[in-house]
């Protein structure tokens, strides 16, 4: 399924994610895991962060601004970005697909929960290494993935809305995260049995 169709179907799901999720702690001890690894200054040069596939909710937004980062989102459903916008005015989103969209700077920390794992298969290495490199010294990446051994894709059904899913198993995003400069500091199967892993890696200096 291409970036934009993902889009089109999160569009139809925007209102409900935001009622649904806004609330939700759904990975934020994930977050506070990567938080406790960034050089988080809380002074007036505020540390950077930016939430890819920033979805509705705001909620790691919100988490982001109470550790003292100056947070941005981007998202590739224009309705999420829209409600996004409603509920933090002061945050910068953009309404783009990571797989095209150019950072606009680099960051301390960049956050991907949920939403790198519906790329297509050929745009998760590109993906990975654009995040990577939007990383400033030290940065901290967080994202989640298909905790496979090898490649796989599969699609899913969610809120009435057919979703893609791709992964390049664990091994491979472990080889390129040290290929794109970032040691790995964790990796969790979050939801066993599930194959849902999350992964925390930082820029090396
Ligand atoms: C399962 S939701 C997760 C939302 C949010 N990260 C959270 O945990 O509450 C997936 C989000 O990723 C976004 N997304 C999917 N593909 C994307 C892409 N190519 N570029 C940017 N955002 C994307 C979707 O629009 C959707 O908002």
């Amino acid at each position: 399924m291409k970036p934009e169709e993902t889009g089109s179907r999160y569009d139809r799901l925007a209102l409900y994610w935001q009622k649904q999720h806004s609330n939700s702690t759904y990975g934020l001890a994930a977050l506070e895991r990567a938080i406790k690894f960034t050089e988080n200054k809380f002074t007036e040069n505020k540390s950077t962060a930016l939430d890819v596939g920033c979805g509705s909710s705001g909620r790691f937004i919100e988490v982001l601004i109470e550790h003292g980062f100056v947070p941005a989102g981007v998202d590739i459903s224009a309705e999420m970005i829209s409600l996004a916008s409603e509920r933090h005015p002061e945050v910068t989103f953009y309404a783009a697909d990571i797989c095209t969209w150019q950072l606009p700077q680099k960051y301390d920390l960049i956050s991907a929960w949920d939403s790198t794992f519906h790329l297509p298969l050929a745009e998760q290495k590109p993906v990975l290494k654009k995040m990577c490199e939007g990383l400033n010294s030290k940065g901290v990446l967080l994202f989640t993935c298909g905790g496979t051994s090898g490649p796989e894709e599969i699609s899913g059904g969610f809120e009435g809305e057919t979703f893609d899913y791709s992964t390049l198993g664990v091994n491979e995003f472990l080889r390129l995260m040290d290929e794109f400069g970032c040691t790995c500091k964790h990796v969790e199967y979050d939801q066993f049995p599930e194959n849902h892993v999350y992964m925390i890696a930082q820029k090396t200096e």
